[in-house]
């Protein structure tokens, strides 16, 4: 057994397990058309996506991490009983609090963790990584459960055309453990904010108004799509060619390019600006649209499910968002 000391010395941070879930409804663009003056043409051109997951009346983000974490559970086999911290980004809680991650807790029995929910928006869980990764690598914990999840239907209004086509719902988990071999997956990390832009997309809660600017108060999700769009393409591509000089490797090293699924054009644009190619790029959005905190891990585990995905490979995360705040990661996939 390692004392405490030589633990926090010699220990990284490892991926060791993930899982995802996403609801069954499927709510098509076609039925969307049907909800809003909108087609699938218009959607599927500016946005790229299709359909998105729903989640049903009486599920909620807890239930999404609940499933997430049983499909980890099915797959890897882990125990999580043990697990000494769980951090759940999400901007679509059941409640302020108790936590969702006080509900994972709660749910699985997990008897000695500390739980704590992040709100960092789409970068929420890139955010999470890099907590995580942060507090292994101190030797303050040693076995970390980090979800990402979403049900942002319950926070959309179907009644404006230009938010309720991209948002869909949806879960995704890791298991983050210290590693003793010396070996670990995180590489690099990159974090900006431009809290003078956070009125340009936002959820009401308490406050009228962000700074001077007055805002919405029908907890919905509200954007001026156009600016957050100017400020991704931007902004966004300048944040990451940051991560990718922080971390040592060019876009040649990176296997797989993942930045949050916010929309297809967004995407490309992004790619364009950073040099990415479309074959190295990994998305969640054609099929379930924006999930913010959760189009990360359901992009890569798309990947995993196709197989292109592989053991050794190298990625960079980059979550981007309401804030506006960005989060990105560098690491390598051991799974
Ligand atoms: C939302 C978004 C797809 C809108 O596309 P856009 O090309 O900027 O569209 P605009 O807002 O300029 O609107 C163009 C026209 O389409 C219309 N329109 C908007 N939503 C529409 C919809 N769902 N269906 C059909 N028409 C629509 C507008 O009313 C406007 O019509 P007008 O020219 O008659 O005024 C785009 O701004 C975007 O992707 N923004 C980023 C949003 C985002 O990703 N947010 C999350 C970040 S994490």
């Amino acid at each position: 057994m390692m004392d405490k000391k030589t633990f926090a010395v010699h220990s990284n941070a490892a991926i060791t397990a993930i899982g995802t879930y996403v609801p069954e409804r499927i709510l098509t663009n076609a039925e969307m058309e049907k909800l809003v003056d909108t087609s699938d043409e218009w959607i599927v051109q500016r946005t790229g996506i299709k359909e998105r997951h729903i989640a049903a009346d009486n599920q909620f983000t807890s239930d999404l991490c609940f499933g997430a974490i049983d499909n980890m559970i099915d797959r890897y086999g882990v125990h999580i009983t043990d697990v000494d911290y769980i951090i759940v980004a999400t901007s679509s809680p059941d409640a302020v609090f108790p936590s969702v991650a006080s509900q994972v807790q709660a749910h699985y029995g997990i008897v000695n963790a500390g739980a704590a929910d992040i709100q960092a928006a789409c970068a929420g869980f890139a955010a999470a990584i890099q907590l995580a990764n942060g507090l292994l690598l101190s030797g303050a914990h040693r076995k970390i459960l980090v979800l990402g999840a979403e049900t942002l239907s319950k926070i959309t209004d179907y009644s404006d055309r230009t938010t309720c086509i991209l948002f869909g719902d949806g879960a995704g988990a890791f298991l983050m453990e210290a590693s003793y071999n010396g070996q670990g997956d995180v590489a690099a990390v990159y974090t900006k904010t431009d809290g003078e832009r956070g009125h340009l997309l936002y959820r009401s809660s308490l406050a009228s108004a962000i700074g001077e600017h007055a805002i919405q108060t029908n907890g919905y999700i509200v954007q001026n799509g156009r600016e957050v769009y100017r400020w991704a393409i931007s902004h966004v591509a300048e944040g990451i060619q940051q991560l990718l000089e922080r971390s040592g490797y060019t876009t040649n090293d990176i296997d797989w390019f993942i930045p949050h699924s916010a929309n297809m054009r967004i995407i490309e644009s992004l790619c364009e600006k950073t040099g990415f190619t479309p074959q190295q790029t990994l998305s969640s959005i054609t099929q379930y649209g924006n999930t913010s905190a959760a189009s990360i891990p359901l992009a890569i585990d798309e990947g995993l499910k196709s197989g292109i995905v592989k053991p050794g490979q190298l990625m960079l995360l980059y979550g981007f968002g309401g804030g506006l705040t960005q989060a990105g990661v560098v690491l390598r996939w051991s799974l």
